[in-house]
Order: C-alpha cells, then structure tokens, then sequence
C-alpha cells in the first residue's frame, strides 16, 4: 500500500498493526523522537483545519521530521489555476510524503495517480476522511476495550458528514456493530452508503430523527457539525444548525459506559456542559488523532 486515501485500504489487521503501533508510541514516546530524521511531510491544505492539519505537523516533529505546506488554497498557486496533478509532481520535488485537504471529492486520489510519494487523503470534500476514523477507532479501542459488539450512534448531518462516511464503512467489517442513524430528514446518509455499504454487508441499523429516544441504547454517540459549506443555500442551513444539542439533561438517561465522540469542530451541538462528563471524550480523541497519524506515517514510509 503506497496511499492511504480511503479507510478501506488498510485492512482489519493493518488497522490493528496501527492502533498497536500507536499504543506503543503513548507509552514509550522515547523511542520514536529519531525515526523520521531528514524526512519532510508536506501538509497540503485547500480546506479550512485546526485539528488535522496540526496533528500531522505535530506528530511529524514528535518523529523527528521536518514539515512544510499551506493551509489554505489562496496561498498556494491553486489561485494562479494550477492542477492538483502539477502541484503534487512538484511538491515531490520537496517532500517524502504528502497529507492533503481538498474541497473536491477524489482530490487526493488524482493526486496519489500522478506522484510517487505517498499521498494521505486529509478529507476530501463530503466524501471520506480515512484519518479520522483510525483516530475515532483508536479512541473506542482505548476507551471501551473493543471494536465489535457495539451500538453506535451517528447523530447530525450524516449526509454531508464525511467522517461518518469513513467511520460506516470501517466499523461495518467488526462482528455484531449496530448502528442507529439520527438525522433530520434532509441530512440523512447518503443512499450510496445505505445500499452497498450496510444492506450489502447485512447490517443492523435503523434510520430516526430523535436522539432522545435512542440514546439509552448506545455504547458510542458520534456527534457531528451542520456542515455549512456544503449547503446550497443559508436559509436550509440555519434551520437545520441546531436540530441536535447535546445537553447534561439528555446526557443522563446515557449509559455510564457510553462515549460521546465528536470529531470536533463542535459549534452548538454539545452544550459545554458535558465536557465535564468523564463520557465525553472529543478531545481524548483530538489527541489520539496525534498518536495514530505519527504510526500512519511510520507505516507509509516503511520505517520500523
Ligand atoms: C471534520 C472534517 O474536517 O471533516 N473535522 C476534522 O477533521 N476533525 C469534521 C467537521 O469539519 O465537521
């Protein structure tokens, strides 16, 4: 495997082999400070981060390694008009290995096609977020012990929710994961998903606009933002901005045991109140995303 641009490049053991990797990088940060000595990353952002973008740049210096990139279009010769396909054939030119952020959905796949370096696909537009989730399943492995055996539920904008898209078809390859989808009408999952990704693989899930009612069932709550920037119009987004709102009130008919993830930015959907709940773990999870990234690219760049 020479990229990583879709969950499903990694098999079930690679995720695992990663996730252990990781493990060992919290436990023994020592003896990784020196593994990427000499080698660049380049962060290539054509999309708004706080959270990826940082954690790549930090995890490469916590390697050893040295970062260059933009984080944002405008800055890049994108605004001259140049394809992704002449920006990665240059940036190879400069770096060992490239992480990309791109508005437009099979960006970083192009990408991978035309340059010999690994390419690392950072998010592109409402599709996938292969990142994410290993930080998400890194977090449910360190938090609840487990990848099977769980009730999952995603709540907000499943539609445009690109980390939810990854997260599905990860989590569908674990025994007896169930999922309950809750979403307004209007932001349901995609159709694509629904049928060659949980009907095909006999999945139990169910489809409701409530989360009151089925919070009590779940081992995990996967909050998600309104995702703005993929609306058509302003007016559909502020009524639907704040169906969900994650209060200590709902909170308390959860299990003890049940985690809120939240892949964060978080704008009203969790009040700030339950950042204070020892089950929310949104950002425990921001900085596994840390751990996870430095063994994705140990693994990319082949180094032991
Ligand atoms: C997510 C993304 O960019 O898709 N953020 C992230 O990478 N942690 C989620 C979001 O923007 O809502």
């Amino acid at each position: 495997m020479k990229d990583l641009i879709d969950i499903l490049d990694l098999s079930t053991d690679e995720i695992d082999e990663l996730i252990e990797s990781a493990n060992d990088i919290i436990k023994n940060p020592d003896n990784y400070r020196e593994k990427c000595r000499y080698k660049k990353l380049a962060t290539l952002f054509f999309e708004p981060s706080t959270r990826t973008r940082l954690s790549f740049e930090a995890a490469m210096y916590e390697l050893g390694g040295n970062v260059i990139g933009f984080s944002e279009a405008n800055s890049s010769s994108a605004a001259k008009g140049e394809s992704v396909a002449d920006t990665v054939r240059t940036v190879e030119c400069y770096a060992d290995i490239i992480a990309m952020r791109h508005p437009k959905e099979g960006a970083p796949t192009v990408a991978s096609m035309k340059t010999k370096v690994p390419v690392i696909n950072a998010g592109d537009g409402g599709h996938n977020h292969p990142t994410q989730t290993l930080t998400d399943l890194l977090t449910i492995k360190r938090e609840i012990g487990r990848l099977d055996n769980l009730t999952i539920g995603l709540c907000g904008d499943l539609k445009f929710g690109r980390t939810v898209h990854s997260l599905i078809q990860a989590m569908v390859r674990y025994p007896n994961v169930k999922f309950i989808m809750i979403s307004p009408k209007e932001l349901r999952l995609p159709e694509y998903l629904i049928n060659e990704v949980l009907l095909r693989n006999n999945v139990e899930f169910v489809e409701t606009e409530s989360l009151e009612d089925s919070i009590s069932q779940l081992d995990i709550l996967y909050m998600t933002r309104v995702q703005k920037e993929r609306f058509f119009n302003e007016a559909d987004y502020v009524r639907l901005k704040d169906t969900y709102v994650l209060t200590p009130e709902k909170l308390a008919s959860a299990k003890q045991t049940m985690r809120v993830l939240h892949p964060l930015p978080r704008v009203n959907e969790i009040s700030v109140e339950v950042d204070e709940d020892a089950r929310a773990c949104y950002f425990r999870q921001a900085l596994n995303g840390k751990f996870i990234r430095m063994a994705l690219i140990l693994k990319l760049l082949g180094i032991k």
